[in-house]
């Protein structure tokens, strides 16, 4: 069944209500749930919170963007409530600066396991936190940082056809068979799996990755690891070579085909083979 308001799609709105109940509370690290119908970004609306001073815990939904950012400076387009576009604001106060690369690889494992446990979908990443289905990007993560806090922005495709996709790298719930998926579920199902790890990577250190199992447990998804790829280095550089691993900072250790080992930490990666 699909439910529209005039101008959108057919996903059934978010039920703030429903949300709230499912991972809210005192106990919870998300302390501030808000639902909005139509927004611009709901990254920038949490950075915008950010710089007044609200606490970590704070997650801005929207059943529409009309700005939506994606990573390297462009866009991310979406129809009317054909996604779940969503945005949480944290401060890991603890967590040494060098280890808060890992909140946007945590966020892509908590994209993965709120996506299997709310649809039976069995996506991987695509380094460092593109969420794939089959070829298909399903999900894409924004992270950006101001000051002490980070804003994750997270963009799942719901519905869709090929036709009807913003890119012709995209795919969508809809087309792995799972369109009727409830957008209230899978962002419980996502604040649950983030904030499970979140809380014990923050205390786990704080913010190591190998200690807590983070690190194993994103290597064990990453679909990068062992392909041979081509990464667009910020500046319009790109690297050839071979995926080897990601490092303690989380970054992807890519072995060229001629020269050492390069440690990249911002880039659009391309699987080759
Ligand atoms: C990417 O380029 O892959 C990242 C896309 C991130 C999109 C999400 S949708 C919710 C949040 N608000 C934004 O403006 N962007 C992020």
């Amino acid at each position: 069944m699909t439910h529209a308001r005039s101008g959108e799609v057919g996903a059934a709105p978010l039920n703030a209500v429903r949300l709230r109940a499912a991972v809210g509370g005192p106990e919870s690290v998300w302390t501030d749930i808000r639902v909005v119908a139509e927004t611009g970004s709901t990254n920038e609306d949490a950075l915008k919170q950010a710089a007044d001073g609200a606490n970590e815990g704070l997650v801005i939904a929207a059943d529409s963007q009309t700005a939506g950012r994606g990573r390297q400076g462009r866009q991310w387009l979406t129809r009317p409530g054909a996604a779940l576009t969503f945005s949480v604001l944290l401060r890991p106060q603890p967590v040494p600066q060098a280890a808060r690369g890992w909140v946007p690889l945590l966020a892509g494992v908590a994209v993965v396991f709120g996506l299997r446990q709310a649809t039976g979908i069995g996506a991987r990443l695509k380094w460092p936190n593109d969420v794939l289905a089959g070829d298909g990007k399903l999900a894409g993560i924004l992270a950006e940082q101001s000051g002490d806090a980070i804003v994750v922005g997270i963009g799942v495709n719901i519905l869709g056809t090929e036709r009807d996709l913003p890119v012709a790298t995209a795919t969508s719930l809809e087309r792995c068979g799972a369109g009727g998926t409830d957008r209230t579920d899978l962002l419980a199902a996502i604040l649950r799996e983030f904030e499970r790890r979140y809380l014990h990577w923050r205390e786990t250190g704080p913010g190591d990755a190998a200690a807590s199992g983070l690190e194993q447990e994103y290597k064990s998804l990453c679909g990068t690891l062992g392909r041979q790829v081509c990464v667009q280095l910020p500046g319009g550089r790109e690297l050839a070579g071979l995926a080897v691993d990601v490092d303690p900072a989380g970054q992807l250790l890519v072995s060229p085909h001629r020269g050492d080992l390069v440690a990249v930490s911002a880039g659009d990666v391309v699987h080759v083979r």
